[in-house]
C-alpha cells in the first residue's frame, strides 16, 4: 500500500516528544482517524484507527513490539504494512516520517486502484475460509473503489473453478444469474446481488488449494474438436483440460471452443443435467465480462463434465438411450430438414413427455424433428412439460426419508429445460438434437414425483397484487401465491413487479443453506425467463406457477438428522431410500 508522497503532502500530526516509544495516540486530520505509535524500539507508524473488522479504535489496542492488537476481538496487525497476522483483512497504513521533531503523516487519498490487489488477496482469503464477513468488507471496499461488479462476480466464478475439488460448483450459475440483479443494485447495494455467490463459494471450496492444471497441448488446429471429444468420452482428465487450455493459448475464439463443449454435452446427459446449465450460465457470465476470463472458466467445468454421472447409461434412462442410438445417424440430415410452415402442436409432446409411455414421450419429439420444426420451437414444448412436471410435484417427497427425491430434484426439470431451451439458440448443429432427447428423457423419468391426478386441483386464477403474492409466498400460502400468479402472468407490469420482488426475497435470505438458496435463484431465474421466451405459448403460465408453489413450500433443508436413519437403515439393514425417479 505504500505510495511516493511528495514534500508538500507531509502534515505535521504531533511533536515526536509526545508520543513515547511503545506507545499510540489518536490523531484526527482532515477527516481521518489515525492510531499514530511509535514502538518501543523508536519506528513511528500511523494507521488507520478504525479496525478493519468493526471499527473499534486500534489505538485504544495494545502495542508490543510491532504488533498492534485490536482488544476488541484480538486481531493483531503488523504496523509496517498493516497486514494482519491474527484475523481478517490488513488495516491501511499511512506514509509517515519524523522531521524537525515532528511526526508528520500523508493524508492524501491514493487512487483506490492502487488498493485493489490487496483487497481482492484478501477477498479470496475470506473465499478461502468461507469468511462472508471478510469478504463482504473486502468486496464493499472494491465497488466502493470501483471495482467493475460484473467482474467482481466473474473473479468468484474463476476461483470456484481453480479450486473446486471436482471442477465448476454451483458458484457459476449463482454468478450467472446474480448477474442479472445487478442492474438495479448500483454502487455499493451491488454486493447484496454478490452476496450469494461469495456465500456458495466459500461454502463449497472451503480451505481448497487451487487445483493443478495440466501444462496445455499445443492447438493442432480443426482435429483437436474430435481429440477432445474423445478424451472426455474416455474419461481423460488430463488430455482433454489440455486440448482445452492449448487451444486458449492458441487464441481459438471463444464461441468455437463453446461449440465443442456443447457437442461434449450431448454426448451423455451428466448429473441431473448440471453441467448443460452451467454451461449456459458460464456464456451468460462471459457475455458480460473480457473473454480472458473463459479459459479459467471453462477449464474449471471441463473438469466437470469429464467427472460427471452419465446417467443416460443408468438403468432408468436406458429405453430412451437405446432408441436414441436407433436414430442417431439420421440426426445431421434430420436437422438440415428446416421446415418453418411445419405444423406443430406443442401439446401433444406435452402431453407425451408428461403422461404417455417412453416410447410415445421420444417418437413426439422425433416426429417434430423430422418434420423440420426447429429446435427452439420443440425446446419450448418441453420447458412447458417440465413447468407443469414441475408444478405436479408431491410435496410429501420433500419430507420423506424412505425417498430420495425432494424440492431439489424436480426443480431441475425446469431449469434442465430452460438450458436447453438457450443451447438451441447457441449451438449451431445436429448434436444440439440429442439435448432434446435428453430433456425428453429427464423429463418423463420424473412422472412419479407427480401427485396422483386425483389429488391436484385445479388452477384458480384470482387477482391479485404482486406485492400480496409476496405476502403470500412469505407466509407460506401456496393456494393464495399460486391463484395470484396465475392472474398475473398476462399483466407484463405486474410481473416486473413480482419479478423484482421475488429477487429480493432470494437476496434477503429467507432460506438458510447457500446450496439451497442457489436453486432457488436459479429456480427463480429460469422461470422468469421462460415466461418471457414463452410468450403467446399455451403453456406460458407454467413454469411460474410451478416456481411460486415452491418457493411458498416449506422446504427441507438440513437433512443430518435424516441422514442418520438412512445411514442406520443401509449400514445395518443394506435399505437405502427409494428412488421413485430412477
Ligand atoms: S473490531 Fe477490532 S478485532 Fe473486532
Amino acid at each position: 500500500m505504500a505510495k511516493k508522497t511528495t514534500e508538500a503532502a507531509w502534515q505535521i500530526a504531533l511533536p515526536l516528544e509526545k508520543l513515547a516509544p511503545g506507545t499510540m495516540r489518536t490523531i484526527k486530520r482532515d477527516g481521518c482517524q489515525l492510531a499514530l505509535g511509535c514502538t518501543s524500539e523508536g519506528e513511528v507508524f500511523a494507521l488507520d484507527n478504525r479496525c478493519p473488522h468493526e471499527g473499534y479504535p486500534l489505538a485504544q489496542g495494545t502495542l508490543k513490539g510491532r504488533a498492534v492488537t485490536c482488544v476488541w476481538h484480538n486481531w493483531k496487525f503488523d504496523v509496517g504494512d498493516g497486514r494482519c497476522t491474527l484475523g481478517g483483512e490488513g488495516v491501511r497504513t499511512y506514509p509517515v516520517r519524523v522531521h524537525a521533531g515532528q511526526v508528520e503523516v500523508d493524508l492524501t487519498e491514493p487512487d483506490p486502484r492502487e488498493f485493489f490487489g490487496a483487497w481482492k488477496d484478501s477477498f479470496d482469503q475470506g473465499l478461502y475460509h468461507h469468511d462472508n464477513g471478510r469478504a463482504l468488507r473486502d468486496g464493499v471496499r472494491l465497488l466502493q473503489g470501483g471495482y467493475d461488479p460484473y467482474i467482481l462476480l466473474a473473479d468468484i466464478a474463476v476461483y470456484d473453478a481453480l479450486h473446486a475439488e471436482y471442477g465448476t460448483t454451483h458458484t457459476l450459475p449463482v454468478a450467472a444469474d446474480c448477474a442479472r440483479f445487478l442492474e438495479r443494485r448500483p454502487g455499493v447495494d451491488a454486493m447484496y446481488a454478490i452476496a450469494p455467490a461469495i456465500d456458495i463459494c466459500g461454502d463449497s471450496n472451503r480451505r481448497l488449494a487451487v487445483r493443478e492444471l495440466p501444462a496445455p497441448i499445443p492447438y493442432a488446429g480443426e482435429t483437436t474438436a474430435d481429440a477432445l471429444r474423445a478424451a472426455v468420452e474416455a474419461e481423460e482428465v488430463e488430455l482433454s483440460q489440455a486440448l482445452l487450455l492449448g487451444a486458449f493459448d492458441a487464441a481459438v475464439d471463444r464461441a468455437t471452443i463453446e461449440g465443442w463443449l456443447y457437442a461434449v454435452l450431448s454426448d451423455h446427459f451428466l448429473n441431473f443435467g448440471h453441467q448443460l446449465i452451467y454451461m449456459t450460465k458460464a456464456q451468460e457470465l462471459l457475455d458480460r465480462v473480457p473473454d480472458r476470463y473463459a479459459r479459467d472458466i471453462y477449464a474449471g467445468l471441463l473438469y466437470r463434465i469429464v467427472l460427471g454421472t452419465r446417467e443416460d447409461t443408468l438403468p432408468y434412462m436406458s429405453g430412451y438411450a437405446r432408441r436414441l442410438g436407433e436414430i442417431e445417424d439420421e440426426l445431421p440430415q434430420a436437422y438440415r430438414r428446416r421446415n418453418d410452415s411445419a405444423g406443430f402442436d406443442p401439446e401433444t409432446v406435452r402431453d407425451a413427455v408428461l403422461d404417455a409411455s417412453t416410447e410415445e414421450a421420444f417418437e413426439s419429439v422425433w416426429r417434430a424433428i423430422r418434420d423440420g420444426v426447429d429446435p427452439t420451437t420443440i425446446a419450448k414444448a418441453l420447458v412447458g412439460a417440465a413447468g407443469r412436471r414441475f408444478y405436479r410435484f408431491d410435496t410429501r417427497l420433500d419430507s420423506d426419508p424412505l425417498v430420495a427425491e425432494n424440492w431439489v430434484w424436480i426443480s431441475h426439470r425446469l431449469t434442465f429445460s430452460s438450458a436447453v431451451r438457450n443451447a438451441t439458440l447457441r449451438f449451431d448443429s445436429p448434436d444440439v438434437l440429442r439435448l432434446l432427447f435428453q430433456a425428453v428423457m429427464f423429463l418423463h423419468s420424473a412422472r412419479a414425483m407427480d401427485l396422483e391426478a386425483g389429488e391436484r386441483t385445479a388452477v384458480v386464477a384470482r387477482p391479485s397484487k404482486p406485492q400480496e403474492i409476496l405476502a403470500a409466498i412469505a407466509r407460506r400460502d401456496c393456494e393464495s401465491a399460486v391463484a395470484g400468479t396465475a392472474a398475473l402472468v398476462d399483466d407484463e407490469a405486474g410481473l416486473s413487479e413480482l419479478q423484482r420482488g421475488v429477487e429480493e426475497l432470494c437476496l434477503a435470505a429467507p432460506l438458510v443453506l447457500p446450496i439451497v438458496v442457489a436453486h432457488a435463484i436459479k429456480t427463480s431465474v429460469a422461470a422468469f425467463e421462460e415466461t418471457a421466451a414463452l410468450a403467446g405459448h399455451p403453456d406460458r403460465a407454467w413454469p411460474l406457477l410451478a416456481t411460486v408453489r415452491f418457493l411458498a413450500s416449506p422446504i427441507v433443508e438440513r437433512r443430518v438428522h435424516e441422514a442418520v436413519g438412512t445411514s442406520i437403515r443401509w449400514v445395518a439393514e443394506g435399505i437405502m431410500p427409494r428412488k421413485l425417479s430412477q
